[in-house]
């Protein structure tokens, strides 16, 4: 039920905190990921594993392009995330050692479920699902699942699942890279974010009043721009998605390094340009970017990290909490969701069914 919050999706929103504690329930013990996560023979297959292969669609490839970025700059391992629909029709080359990966909230998306058939013919060491749905067609086809533990997501527009794959991911790369000799200290800072993100993620929700008041500036405009660098790329993305899903506002999603490469020539002062601004080793080449849009007149909003915000000179700048490299993703999500939701209620769309959308889609 709805109860208090007038769309599910707000509801959803409102739920991170409680299914991230739940979806990290029981899955790390004295500040360590236990390698039982993903079943008893998995520290013999994590030491075997050489390459990852993550496939999903729409959110769920998204929070594929997050773990990657993960994977590799932790465990030292090559990683790619590719959407589902064009994995399986372009024959993949799969080497020895390589782990599978399918990130789907309903386990039931067709394009995931055949890539994931045709995986189980091309000589991986396993498939790994990472699922919401316990009983769905893409646990049961399987060797490896890693449940996301969100409940039920009624909204179209995913918002928990995210999040909580992400956690799962974070999980899973931790452990991973653990097995893969990552460097003591980081590991456990790692595993420290990952138990922060519950308290992380209500603070940041704190900001709701100050979204909706942003969201005002959007609901006349007709395009928007969401950049981010590294992890944040796709967070960005997932921005961009969620906002032409349920405003119907054309957005577009690009790595703040690429600014120059084309986009730059659609700032203007009817093109909002949003930023998520972590605190990581590529701010200050993001607030460099961010400067090129200022000075070509385009309307900024940065969702800056508490130690970035100080640095970046404008109105539209909202603060949420210091991160480090695993919780960033995960926190700087929450307002992009919020502010697609408030735009969307003030344009009057149905939020929680938007318009030719499904909310699984079981064929092709
Ligand atoms: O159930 P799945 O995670 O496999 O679904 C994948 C996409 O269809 C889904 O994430 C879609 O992009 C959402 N509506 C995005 O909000």
């Amino acid at each position: 039920e709805r109860g208090e919050y007038r769309h599910y999706m707000l509801k959803e929103i409102h739920e991170q905190p409680q299914a991230l504690a739940d979806t990290l329930e029981g899955r790390i013990s004295g500040g360590r990921v236990l390698t039982q996560i993903l079943g008893v023979d998995a520290d013999a297959l994590l030491a075997q594993t050489e390459a990852v292969h993550i496939v999903a669609c729409g959110t769920s490839y998204h929070a594929g392009l997050v773990a990657r970025y993960w994977i590799e700059s932790l465990a030292g391992i090559p990683c790619t995330a590719e959407i589902a629909s064009e994995y399986r029709y372009r024959n993949p080359v799969v080497r020895p050692g390589t782990l599978f990966v399918s990130i789907s909230q309903s386990g039931e998306t067709a394009d995931t479920l055949a890539a994931l058939k045709l995986a189980k013919a091309r000589g991986y060491l396993a498939q790994l699902a990472v699922c919401n749905v316990p009983e769905s067609s893409i646990v049961r086809e399987s060797s490896l699942v890693l449940m996301t533990r969100a409940g039920p997501e009624i909204g179209v527009a995913s918002t928990k699942a995210f999040t909580t794959q992400l956690a799962a991911l974070g999980l899973f790369a931790l452990a991973f890279a653990h097995a893969k000799g990552l460097d003591e200290a980081r590991y456990l800072d790692g595993v420290r974010q990952l138990e922060q993100l519950p308290g992380l993620v209500a603070e940041t929700l704190k900001l709701d009043a100050e979204i909706e008041a942003l969201a005002a500036d959007f609901a006349d405009k007709q395009h928007a721009l969401f950049l981010g660098r590294g992890t944040h790329w796709p967070v960005a993305m997932e921005g961009a998605l969620k906002l032409k899903e349920i405003s119907y506002i054309h957005a577009e999603a690009y790595a703040a390094g690429e600014l120059k490469h084309g986009p730059l020539a659609l700032v203007d002062a009817d093109m909002p340009v949003i930023a998520v601004a972590p605190n990581d080793a590529l701010i200050d080449k993001l607030l460099s970017n961010l400067e090129e849009v200022r000075t070509r007149g385009g309307e900024l909003y940065v969702f800056a990290d508490h130690d970035v915000g100080s640095r970046v000179d404008d109105s539209r700048t909202l603060v949420m909490p210091a991160c480090g490299e695993i919780a960033a993703p995960v926190v700087s999500t929450i307002p992009l969701q919020l502010l697609s939701y408030h735009v969307a209620v003030l344009r009057g769309t149905d939020v929680d069914q938007p318009r030719n959308l499904a909310k699984s889609v079981t064929v092709e």
